[in-house]
């Protein structure tokens, strides 16, 4: 949710952590601070709002030679986002920033309020300094962050710093963090994305690991070990890729490489022969009789996409969870489930819990996500990893994009292993598969239509999604699209059910965007389409048929094969929220309230 970064060493710690916060902004910006310690002396700064505030309040400061300094980029969970609440947080002569949920900071905080502390803030992070500089009355540092970690219950990712010692204090549990090394510099970051270019040893710590770094060196522990090896991964050089490139936006840029990186998902998976997934070789898949999918908000779409193909090609029982429902219900878990988690970020708490729960369960895990190395790539069993490089649109596009892709390859891969498709059948699939990166190319036509037909839909009561089979899943994404970025009231309704209650508010301020597909289920979502439009609902009608009754018709390619329809479809539908959200002047890639990725309940 939050991004945090750390340096310690000879170079301008300002910059180099000012330059982490800008690459980790996207994950949380409604405010940002840094603490430095320099020569003895600490420097402190903090903003409320995005980076650059920041970067004009510490204009002035400049660290010389040695120095040592963490940073934050808040996205709020306890209290507001006000300067007071902005990381780091401070107690006498000690900073820290945290990522993730002390459960247990009321408790704590009662307690340290009986003893005289005083807060200066709202949220769970501060107990940690408090009950730091508490320890440290009677312990060394190292003990008394020790001691206070025993006592935090929760969620983190904990860089701190205190006067008396030039070194940085780390731990990890449940929050991603990472340490890079570079000569004598060493680097903390809790996205790759922070420290791309300056240095590539690094490593992604465990949950239960801490420790601490100085001039000499690092230490990194946790309760079974005393010394734990560092792991030497190197990093992908990924950010010029991660720059607009010219668009206005990182959402534009990444609705046009959807095309690109597809080709790269597909790119030696889908052969002549059939589906290659090295990751599932084996008996991996033996003995499994359904598969439950389980994620959250665009992710959790792709997974309702590919329920429809599951069934359908691969013959395979399918359920698809909501991961923040899922961990409540208490679920039946049954052994011979495959338990599939997709995410773009890897870090999504809720998502990274459901995984948690069936592993416990003894159920096999397949985790299909975007980030290597990130949490629930390393706790799963098998991970498929979806290649649509670094997303920087909060709005998520090319991730969706990629899920589906590699979830409609796992079908068919499970199809062949089952012969459930013909041998002709498969091969027409293949040859389909191969040609989606095509069918995702934004065509010029398509975006200035879309371009000038979104200003009729920037006022009225709301919007409706409707379309049918896994139409009502892409409805359901072009739903959240543009509920996310242009703040308007948008649903995703399966077609054949707007009757059953939501067509109550058909009429003229009610805009209904129909996916039309032509190779399923034409004629029926027709009918249901000219239900709405005998109610004056307005409609814009997205499909390769001409359809009359439409007050706006956005013409797609015609093709052969729904799952084609479906990508030129998906890109029709994100353009159309990226223009609004563009008339509205709203900050697309960065919309309201959201974050890219959510590592709290
Ligand atoms: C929507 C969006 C979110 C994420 C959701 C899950 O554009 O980005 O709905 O899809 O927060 O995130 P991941 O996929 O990282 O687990």
């Amino acid at each position: 949710m939050c991004g945090i970064v750390g340096y310690l060493g000879n170079s301008n710690t300002k910059e180099i952590l000012l330059n982490g916060l800008k690459e980790l902004e996207y994950r949380g910006y409604d405010s940002a601070g840094i603490a430095i310690l320099d020569n003895g002396a600490f420097y402190s700064n903090k903003a409320i709002g995005k980076l650059h505030n920041l970067e004009e309040k510490t204009e002035a400061f400049n660290s010389k030679g040695f120095s040592l300094g963490i940073g934050h980029t808040r996205w709020a969970t306890h209290g507001k986002p006000t300067e007071q609440n902005a990381h780091p947080h401070y107690g006498t002569d000690t900073y820290i920033v945290h990522n993730g949920i002390i459960e247990n900071y009321q408790e704590l905080k009662s307690e340290l309020e009986k003893g005289g502390v005083r807060f200066n803030s709202q949220t769970d992070t501060e107990v940690f300094v408090h009950l730091f500089e508490f320890y440290q009355k009677s312990l060394g540092n190292y003990e008394a962050f020790q001691k206070t970690l025993k006592r935090v219950e929760g969620a983190y990712a904990i860089l701190l710093i205190t006067k008396n010692s030039e070194t940085i204090y780390f731990a990890k549990e449940g929050s991603p963090l990472m340490l890079g090394l570079k000569d004598d510099e060493k680097f903390f970051a809790s996205s790759d994305a922070a420290v791309l270019g300056l240095c590539n040893d690094v490593h992604f710590f465990e949950d239960g690991e801490f420790g601490y770094v100085d001039a000499k060196g690092f230490h990194i522990e946790s309760s079974e070990s005393k010394d734990i090896a560092f792991q030497h991964a190197s990093l992908a050089d990924d950010k010029i890729s991660a720059q607009k490139e010219g668009y206005r936006f990182f959402m534009e840029k990444e609705i046009y490489e959807q095309s690109d990186v597809l080709a790269d998902t597909l790119r030696g998976r889908v052969l002549d022969s059939g589906i290659s997934l090295q990751e599932l070789d084996g008996e991996f898949l033996d003995g499994i009789n359904e598969i439950k999918l389980c994620a959250c908000g665009t992710s959790y779409n792709s997974a309702l996409v590919s329920s429809y193909l599951l069934e359908r090609q691969a013959k395979v029982r399918c359920s698809v969870e909501i991961a923040s429902e899922f961990r409540y219900k208490e679920p039946l878990l049954l052994k011979d489930t495959l338990f599939v988690v997709i995410s773009q970020s890897g870090e999504t708490a809720d998502t990274l819990e459901a995984l948690k729960m069936a592993k416990k369960a003894g159920l096999k895990t397949l985790a299909i996500c975007n980030v290597d190395n990130s949490s629930i790539v390393r706790l799963a069993d098998k991970s498929i990893l979806t290649r649509a490089g670094v997303e920087k649109g909060v709005a998520s596009t090319k991730a969706f994009a990629t899920q589906v892709a590699v979830l409609w390859m796992f079908t068919l891969f499970i199809a062949q292993q089952k012969s459930t498709l013909t041998k002709d059948e498969l091969k027409q699939e293949l040859k389909t598969l191969r040609a989606i990166p095509k069918a995702a190319i934004v065509k010029d036509e398509l975006h200035e239509k879309v371009k000038r037909l979104s200003k009729r839909y920037l006022h009225g009561h709301g919007f409706f999604f409707i379309g049918r089979d896994l139409f009502y899943p892409l409805a359901l994404e072009g739903a959240l699209k543009l509920k996310e970025i242009s703040y308007l009231h948008a649903e995703g309704y399966p077609s054949g059910e707007m009757k059953h209650g939501p067509i109550a508010l058909a009429d003229p301020e009610l805009f209904t965007i129909a996916l039309l597909s032509e190779n399923i289920l034409f004629e029926k979502t027709k009918s249901n389409m000219e239900e709405l439009g005998a109610r004056d609902s307005t409609m814009c009608c997205v499909s390769s048929h001409f359809y009359d009754k439409a007050d706006d018709f956005i013409k797609l390619t015609k093709y052969d094969h729904y799952m084609l329809e479906f990508y030129e479809m998906m890109v029709a539908t994100q353009l159309l929220s990226m223009e609004i959200a563009v008339r509205l002047e709203n900050d697309v890639d960065m919309p309201r309230n959201l974050a890219k990725s959510v590592t709290v309940e």
